[in-house]
């Protein structure tokens, strides 16, 4: 108690004297002191969904002071880097998905890059066998982070000082935040882990057990967000936080290099929009499976009348099953970085195609994976998601990561962040399970420079051209049959955010050929899914949703969205 209100005191005393301006402290705007998880509500102007309370109402607040919800990604993503540690991040990479009011959309690929030496059979022992724990623990686990530049990139579309974007999330580092018992519990279950994979001390371990309500304090990474602050991209690609960086691979054998962070880019891709059923569906490409795998599945239901099956009916969860299985069939073999490898993009999303993928569904029984090979022509699950509207209707869906929870669990040594551990998410071996049990083949074997398969779906909804949906969430592979269950909650079985997002999910990933079921899912369909020879396996929920929906306007109102955060994590919700 009595350290608690020291780090008050001090907290008053910093905050007062880092500046008038700043609305993070006690009894200011976001007082990371006392805040409260808020699940589901509807905002009249602008509102903001995403893995941490403090995030949320940092990412209100700026759009409060007359930043878009462009803004508003950048400190959510700086904000979450510091209060949820497990996947919020610097060290990271992901994708954005955004549309302007305009109409104009933006897909923003900041996925890490393998480094300069990575080689193809880099985690492969001399006989040949694969040492999954080398792509997934420690500094050779990492690829060239991607997070920064692509905030950068997303500041072109913003309107206010990159440093008033930054500033909430220095503050919260440098002053600290109260953790919640969920963070508490993750920090110590994960301590052993950081002191064997850091070379140095690091803020998130501590001697005694972390418990709800400890304030946790991050200096080293208060002054990376400073030097980031202070001279942009740089901050971060070059000068003392990339040699710290070096420093840290040097002493933990990893292979990432200077070269490596300095030729770091973004890159601006073109979303995928698709119809269905009259909505517009907009998502992320390659090396984003997400877009895809979403376009297959939907169009792979559109013929179907599939509100009268009924929520999660035996009939709407086989044919949906299928669909699944199917898809990340094609995923397997057909999907990773489209500058490394000719993803047959046009054949896949054709409505000839995908018609013909269904060929073979019946409606009586299971598929079995081993008969669906890919068409002819690889997370827990931590990874976050934000899903962002501003008054004037511009929209941001927002997943990024570090990959497994807490990455490579390797803090850099005097930059006091954590590293992805996203080099597993590419194909070590043709036909070698990585930690989502995702097999993969050449499409994403290892290249220096290229970028590994995600299955991250940012995705946005429009209903008559105007924005409608924005969506998203966690979970490695489950991450595509989360969103698309949510959407055909909301669009099919016309369903509130919150419960699209509460339901019980169900998840099908082609191999290995099982059906991951919630453990609140109807036991009745599952066993009628048995019945039809399904092998059902029961699992901890996976996913972790932040869903923003538009409901049509009032008298008063310039907008009116209803917003829902995941009621699995401590994810919360902002706007006004
Ligand atoms: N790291 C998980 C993904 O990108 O899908």
């Amino acid at each position: 108690m009595k350290n608690i209100l020291l780090a008050c005191i001090a907290a008053i005393i910093c905050f007062v004297a880092v500046g008038q301006t700043s609305f993070i402290g006690i009894n200011k705007a976001v007082d990371p002191f006392h805040y409260e998880i808020v699940k589901t509500k509807v905002f009249s102007k602008a509102s903001v969904a995403s893995a941490h309370p403090l995030a949320s109402m940092v990412g209100a607040e700026i759009m409060k002071q007359g930043g878009n919800a462009f803004d508003a990604a950048i400190a959510v993503q700086l904000t979450l880097a510091v209060v949820y540690s497990n996947a919020g991040n610097i060290g990271g990479g992901g994708f954005l998905v955004g549309r302007k009011t305009n109409g104009q959309t933006i897909a923003i690929d900041y996925r890490e890059e393998a480094p300069g030496q990575a080689t193809r059979d880099m985690y492969l022992d001399k006989n040949g066998n694969a040492i999954t724990n080398l792509s997934v623990n420690g500094h050779l686990a990492s690829g060239v982070p991607g997070t920064i530049a692509g905030l950068f990139e997303t500041y072109k579309y913003a309107k206010l000082p990159f440093k008033q974007l930054i500033q909430p999330a220095i503050d919260i580092a440098e002053f600290g935040y109260v953790i919640t018992e969920r963070e508490a519990n993750s920090l110590n279950a994960n301590k052993e882990a950081f002191i064997k994979n850091s070379t140095q001390i690091t803020a998130l371990v501590k001697d005694a057990k972390w418990k709800a309500g400890d304030t946790l304090i991050q200096k080293d990474l208060a002054e990376t967000l400073k030097r980031i602050r202070d001279n942009g991209q740089k901050g971060f690609y070059e000068g003392k936080t990339a040699e710290l960086i070096v420093e840290e691979m040097k002493r933990g054998n990893g292979i990432i290099s200077l070269d490596d962070l300095k030729s770091y880019k973004a890159k601006t891709r073109t979303a995928l929009q698709f119809k269905y059923k009259g909505y517009d569906i907009i998502g992320m490409p390659p090396p984003s499976s997400g877009g895809i795998i979403i376009w297959q599945m939907m169009k792979m239901i559109e013929d179907k009348p599939v509100a009268s099956y009924g929520f999660n009916s035996t009939k709407a969860v086989q044919l949906m099953i299928e669909t699944e299985r199917r898809a990340y069939a094609d995923r397997a073999e057909h999907l990773g970085d489209p500058d490394y490898y000719k993803v047959p993009l046009k054949t896949m999303i054709s409505d000839a195609y995908i018609k013909n993928r269904m060929k073979d569904y019946d409606s009586t029984k299971a598929s079995v994976s081993k008969n669906i090979t890919a068409g002819i022509i690889k997370e827990h699950d931590e990874t976050t998601h934000l899903s962002i509207i501003d008054k004037d209707g511009n929209m941001v869906s927002v997943t990024t990561t570090l990959n497994g929870g807490y990455g490579s669990k390797t803090v850099v040594g005097g930059a006091g962040f954590l590293l992805n551990n996203e080099m597993d998410d590419f194909s070590v071996k043709p036909g070698v399970a990585n930690m989502y049990g995702a097999v993969g083949g050449e499409a994403n074997s290892i290249q220096p420079g290229k970028r590994m398969l995600s299955s991250m779906t940012p995705t946005l909804v429009l209903k008559n051209n105007q924005p409608y949906i924005v969506c998203g969430t966690p979970g490695g592979t489950t991450i595509p049959t989360s969103v698309y269950q949510t959407l055909v909650n909301m669009l099919e079985f016309n369903m509130s955010p919150a419960d699209a997002i509460n339901s019980p999910k169900f998840h099908h990933q082609w191999l290995p050929d099982i059906v991951r079921v919630e453990k609140d899912f109807n036991p009745a369909v599952r066993k009628e899914l048995t019945a039809m020879g399904y092998n059902i396996v029961e699992a901890n929920g996976w996913c972790r949703l932040e869903v923003i929906k538009l409901l049509p306007k009032n008298a008063s109102a310039t907008l009116r969205v209803e917003v829902a955060a995941d009621k699995r994590g401590d994810d919360s919700v902002a706007g006004y």
